[in-house]
């Protein structure tokens, strides 16, 4: 089973962003570590701080035979109907996550482009939220 994350803007920072909220291990290491675990499941990790290749990336995810995406577009999930849009575009499941509990912060967050299309959304889970995911595609 292929499983691709995509993950979206600043969250190339995880570790020192924002520990309080976003937690202090940096996405790669936390990568290794959900390898790790899984390891009959063919990972792969793609980041970008730009939204048209957020949305390329999940037009690629046909070509590769991917069995679902995990999403996490940061803050471009509050304003991005394009990447909603390539969502609802490719057959692919996308599970959203995002690490933070987003309904218990500002208002803005509690707008989704993306969950309208998702397979399901994962939040306030810390990390962890990107092992639930990748369980949720073994059901
Ligand atoms: C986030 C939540 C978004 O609101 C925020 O803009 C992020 C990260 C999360 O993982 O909690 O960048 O998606």
């Amino acid at each position: 089973m292929k499983i691709h994350i995509i993950n979206g803007p600043n969250l190339n920072l995880l570790g020192k962003r924002e520990p309080e909220t976003y937690g202090s291990i940096s996405f790669e290491d936390y990568f290794r570590e959900l390898q790790f675990n899984f390891e009959k499941v063919e990972l792969s990790y793609f980041q970008s701080n730009v939204e048209g290749e957020l949305v390329n990336e999940l037009h690629k995810a046909i070509e590769n035979n991917t069995s679902g995406i995990i999403l996490n577009a940061g803050a471009y999930t509050h304003t991005s109907i394009a990447i909603g849009d390539a969502v609802a575009a490719i057959d692919i499941p996308v599970v959203e996550v995002h690490i933070s509990n987003v309904m218990d912060r500002e208002e803005f967050r509690h707008v989704s482009y993306i969950s309208k299309h998702a397979a399901g959304v994962i939040s306030g889970f810390g990390l962890k939220g990107y092992e639930l995911a990748v369980e949720s595609f073994m059901q």
